[in-house]
């Protein structure tokens, strides 16, 4: 029984030891949060506006890489929850402060995108581009919440 305790008293202490570092995470850390988030932002930018956008735009013609796209989209956005630390606001970063502390609106938000995003593939395997439009608009209007919010603006595309 004691060995129990102590060895739950020991993963405990772990646990506090490494939500403590979680916290003071290092300047090195705290870039590399930001740089995860930029790619993953970038990742997901990929498989949404040039996978599917550019069929939207009639820059691309709709194909079967346009269903694949809709599916990592829809694969990759629950990751976005983990993608916002405590510290990952460093100044080179386009996040707004206020976003690392509140891990809630972080979740309702990545959830207002994933819930968007529930009939993605189904409606881009119709091949409609209509449909493919509205879809694509619905999510859109999700992630740009986060982005009006919390992003800040870049500078204009020379
Ligand atoms: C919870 C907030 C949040 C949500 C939700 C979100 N983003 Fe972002 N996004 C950001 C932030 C913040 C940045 C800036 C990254 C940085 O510099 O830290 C960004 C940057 C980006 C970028 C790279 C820079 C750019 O603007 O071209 C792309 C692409 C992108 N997001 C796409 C998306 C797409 C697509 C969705 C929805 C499927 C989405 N994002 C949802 C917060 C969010």
């Amino acid at each position: 029984m004691r060995h129990v305790v102590s060895a739950l008293a020991a993963a405990a202490s772990l646990a506090c030891l490494s939500a403590a570092v979680a916290i003071a995470a290092t300047p090195k850390e705290n870039h590399a949060a930001y740089v995860r988030r930029d790619n993953a932002m970038k990742e997901i930018g990929r498989s949404f506006y040039v996978g599917i956008g550019w069929v939207t735009q009639g820059k691309a013609p709709y194909s079967q890489d346009t269903v694949a796209a809709a599916e990592n989209t829809v694969r990759l956005i629950p990751n976005m929850v983990a993608l916002f630390p405590i510290g990952s606001d460093v100044p080179e970063s386009h996040l707004k402060p206020g976003l690392t502390t509140d891990p809630s609106k972080v979740k309702e938000l990545v959830e207002k995108v994933q819930k968007s995003a529930v009939s993605l593939v189904d409606e881009v395997k119709t091949g409609d581009k209509d449909k493919i439009a509205a879809i694509f608009k619905t999510v859109d209007d999700a992630c740009q919440e986060c982005h009006n919010a919390y992003r800040k603006p870049y500078p204009p595309q020379q």
